[in-house]
């Protein structure tokens, strides 16, 4: 049999991984859940959930990688015991990742898009009404939409058909240290702005009332709990084996624990320094940071177009934004095909090959979803939001869950506690923090499932 791939280094790994969890959900969903929930006070909260679940979870899903050294459609069945089922889930997990690609490849199209729209100074002398009119049009025109979704799928697919070494990792490094540079000069540029203290002073300073009561005075810190949570397991790519593929590809000379730490302080810095580009940039220009998901396509261009070369700093914006989406895409699509490759054996060309046509037609509900299909509503919700639904409000959180039990139970029923500790600990680095096996195998779970209810019924009550 062919031997498994391997990353050519350690750095390839992290940056990957990093690449994986650093996406919309940083520089996207991040700041615009934050502008809605009032600012660091809900950045404190999900901080909590980020280290104590999140870090975890996400090394479980290292050790189910690399000790079964394979993909979520396979892994569970190479450790479960006899008899059991956890290898059910591995299809629940292929599909998340489908899901998450079905919505996220018209987003990234969006997003190159507004690259060149800006570079080319499209948004030049339009006010805010015309900003708003010119993504109207963009999103109800299915045609270039197509077009710019397509180049993301093929770009992904090119990509990942270079292999892992000299496509997924070669890429990734490079998009990743792109990132972190363009990272700095516009925070550097956002937080020199006359009037950029206030929106340092919304971002940084917590205010419990924002938190608690929204703009109508209703209570909401249930609501806004919940999003804490969905975002930390979002933006980490949790509970559909996103990761653990890239467990798959490591040696044994590193405790995953350690790694762990190392990928999410990246995928935290530049959550938290996205929203130190957004909210000083806001606030200098009198744009509302609480204006949900239209904050990046409808509130920022204005932003550019007031600020002294704005059309340069725009574009270097949405670059900025696009690496980011593309290097969660290579490494989602890196997962699909290695499902393909593990559970058919078939080669990685003809497993581009066949994902590139069905992720190009799964894209399709979503991208049509915006205009002719805009009248199809799932449970309320447009085709988007509905998948968006799926993934984060459920696949993730429960498939975390998944992982969680499937290494802290007990050998008989599940992987067991000491074979994912004796996993996780191999080589050198931080251990992982067995003391609180308790508090993983029950209390997690527990506030994990609390929470997901209570989504529920606030959603649909
Ligand atoms: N972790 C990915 C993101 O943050 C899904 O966008």
């Amino acid at each position: 049999m062919k031997e498994r791939e391997t990353f050519a280094s350690r750095l390839g790994f992290v940056l990957i991984s990093a690449g994986c969890a650093i996406g919309l959900g940083n520089v996207w969903r991040f700041p615009y859940i934050v502008g809605q929930y009032g600012g660091a006070a809900f950045v404190l909260i999900y901080l909590v959930f980020l280290v104590a679940m999140g870090l975890p979870i996400m090394a479980m899903e290292f050790a189910v990688g690399r000790a079964s050294r394979k993909s979520i459609i396979v892994s569970f069945q190479e450790l479960e015991p006899k008899g059991t089922k956890w290898h059910w889930y591995g299809w629940f997990g292929m599909a998340g990742n489908y899901l998450l690609m079905m919505f996220y490849t018209t987003i990234a199209g969006w997003l190159l898009m507004y690259f060149f729209k800006i570079a080319a100074g499209q948004f030049e002398g339009l006010d805010k009404s015309g900003v708003e009119q010119s993504f109207g049009t963009m999103v109800s025109q299915p045609g270039i939409q197509l077009l710019f979704m397509a180049i993301v799928v093929v770009l992904g697919m090119v990509i990942c058909s270079r292999g892992l070494r000299n496509g997924v990792e070669k890429a990734n490094k490079f998009m990743m240290l792109c990132l972190l540079c363009l990272l700095v000069i516009l925070a550097i540029r956002a937080i020199t702005l006359p009037g950029a203290i206030k929106g340092l002073e919304f971002y940084l300073v917590p205010n419990f009332d924002n938190l608690m009561y929204d703009a109508n005075g209703n209570f909401r810190l249930g609501e806004a709990i919940y999003a804490a949570m969905g975002q930390a397991f979002f933006t980490l790519s949790l509970g559909i084996g996103a990761m653990a593929i890239f467990g798959s590809y490591i040696g044994k000379d590193r405790r995953l624990f350690g790694e762990t730490i190392s990928v999410g302080i990246l995928d935290t810095c530049v959550a938290f320094v996205s929203g130190l580009i957004i909210f000083p940039s806001a606030f200098a220009f009198g744009v509302n940071p609480d204006a949900g998901s239209n904050l990046i396509f409808i509130t920022l261009p204005n932003v550019f177009n007031a600020m002294p070369g704005g059309r340069l700093w725009g574009a270097l914006f949405f670059v900025f934004l696009f690496f980011a989406a593309l290097s969660t895409i290579t490494a989602v699509f890196e997962n699909i095909l290695a499902c393909w490759m593990d559970k058919w054996g078939v080669s990685r060309g003809k497993a581009v090959a066949i994902n590139l046509v069905l992720i190009f037609l799964l894209s399709l509900p979503c991208l049509l979803g915006n205009n002719i299909w805009s009248g199809i509503k799932i449970l309320g919700m447009g085709v988007m939001d509905f998948e968006d639904f799926l993934v984060s409000n459920n696949l993730l959180p429960l498939g975390s869950v998944i992982y969680l039990l499937f290494c802290c139970l007990s050998k008989k029923i599940a992987w067991g506690f000491d074979g994912f500790l004796a996993e996780a600990d191999q080589g050198k680095g931080v251990r992982f923090p067995a003391k609180l096996r308790m508090y993983f195998t029950v209390v997690v779970p527990i506030i994990v499932l609390i929470i997901f209810v209570m989504g529920y019924i606030e959603k649909f009550a």
